[in-house]
């Protein structure tokens, strides 16, 4: 006879933690098991996550708890393909389009690029969101879909559906509502659970780091990309994290529509220089975490076979790649003040103005203004001119202006013509 008193009880795996010990691996599987299940409370969840940000977890004790949170959902398997395959992650900020280029890039260097997205909360837009900017662009699709896709176009950028890790995505809420969010060990865990459940062949990590980032710090990035570098590679997934800068938002706009006409520059060969940088920079490290190095991604996307596999990816899922993006009703101007060299332009500020003129969410299921964002005309070390634009405001509701104008005001800072000022490196390492 099978003994039906439990392993474990909650009020034991939180006072071991809260007192600075090491959970078992079974005391692991016990509380995210009972907790997906609804047997674990919310309130005993948060004690424990809280404990968890202030205590920490061991390298063995994060590896189990990602793997019993992917053991709650399903796992995909992408090894009937007959393409490798290779995903791209980042942690998170301002006027991050990458997504867009990257997947039909890299799918046109011959790797498949399974991306199971998600939709903005916060500061930072989702790629959903932006995609959705296009005409009759569908992001969710059946497994059966995304694989005759990748199949026959190469790349897939979709909604990840509710069976992959779904102790996560309790957690992730509770987490967001209990002041837990930034440990370092609950971060990796949730984002590696996904993406090893997904069962991508390797994975590149954008880990960003600075104002409009989770991580302010270059210590804190540098540990979370190794936490989740060594979760991949102990699960058998070939990964590698790069630290990026998000002190500066990245390219000229942020805002969806403004950030899917952005990535079609960049398509056809144009577009800032940052985001063709950091394009190819993860598309280099993707196609050699999939055995790829006789192509070279700049050919690919100057010859337009890039923006080919866009045109047949948004095609697939029932968007027309011709037709106009959404446009905002209003735009209202802000004129640099001074003549000088921009020296500083901050990233949380900008993510903050967006959000507020209409372009991210207040609240889950919220309805986005597509056409809503911010242009910034000038990048840390251009030259400004007092009374040339230095911001366009995109927005539909002109009550958004006001805090939009706000949260600008102290985001920029010009320095007298002349001064010698050089910005900091978009790329500030690789994790391998
Ligand atoms: N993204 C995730 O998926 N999980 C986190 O905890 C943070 C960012």
């Amino acid at each position: 006879m099978t003994s039906t008193i439990p392993a474990h009880d909650a009020i034991e795996v939180i006072l071991a933690k809260r007192d600075k010990g090491e959970l078992s691996d079974s005391q692991i599987d016990w509380v995210i098991r009972n907790y997906t299940e609804g047997v674990v409370a919310d309130e005993q969840m948060s004690a424990l996550a809280m404990a968890i940000l202030l205590n920490g977890m061991n390298r063995r004790e994060i590896a189990r708890w990602t793997k019993a949170m992917i053991e709650t959902g399903e796992r995909m398997s992408f090894e009937s393909l007959s393409r490798r395959t290779a995903d791209k992650h980042s942690t998170g900020g301002v006027g991050d389009k990458i997504t867009l280029p990257l997947a039909p890039l890299v799918a046109a260097c011959g790797v498949a690029v399974p991306q199971l997205s998600g939709r903005g909360l916060g500061h930072t837009g989702g790629t959903l969101d932006k995609l959705e900017s296009i005409p009759g662009w569908r992001a969710a699709l059946s497994n059966d879909e995304m694989m005759r896709q990748l199949e026959s176009v190469g790349a897939v950028i979709c909604a990840a559906g509710a069976g992959l890790a779904p102790a996560d995505k309790k957690l992730y809420a509770l987490r967001d509502v209990t002041g837990t969010v930034e440990a370092i060990p609950l971060i990796a865990s949730s984002i590696m659970s996904k993406k090893i459940a997904e069962g991508t062949g390797s994975l590149v990590l954008d880990v960003k780091v600075g104002t409009g980032a989770f991580m302010k710090s270059l210590d804190d990035a540098r540990e979370l990309a190794r936490t989740m570098v060594d979760l991949g590679t102990d699960a058998g997934v070939h990964t590698v994290a790069l630290l990026t800068d998000m002190s500066t938002p990245l390219g000229l706009t942020a805002g969806n529509a403004l950030e899917v006409r952005e990535s079609v520059e960049v398509l056809a060969g144009g577009g800032p220089p940052d985001v063709v940088e950091l394009t190819l920079a993860l598309a280099r490290e993707m196609l050699l975490g999939a055995g790829v190095d006789d192509v070279d991604p700049a050919d690919v996307l100057a010859d337009g076979r890039a923006m080919d596999v866009w045109n047949a990816m948004i095609r697939a899922q029932d968007g027309d790649p011709g037709a106009p993006l959404p446009v905002a009703a209003e735009t209202h101007v802000v004129a640099a003040p001074a003549d000088g060299v921009l020296t500083r332009l901050d990233a949380m500020d900008v993510g903050l103005a967006a959000w507020r003129l209409g372009a991210g969410r207040t609240r889950q299921g919220e309805t986005l203004a597509l056409g809503a964002g911010i242009e910034w005309h000038a990048r840390p070390g251009d030259t400004v001119t007092a009374g040339a634009p230095l911001f366009t405001l995109h927005f539909d509701d002109a009550d958004r202006l006001p805090r939009a104008l706000e949260s600008l005001e102290g985001g920029y800072d010009i320095a007298s013509s002349g001064t010698a000022f050089s910005p900091s490196p978009l790329l500030i390492d690789r994790i391998a």
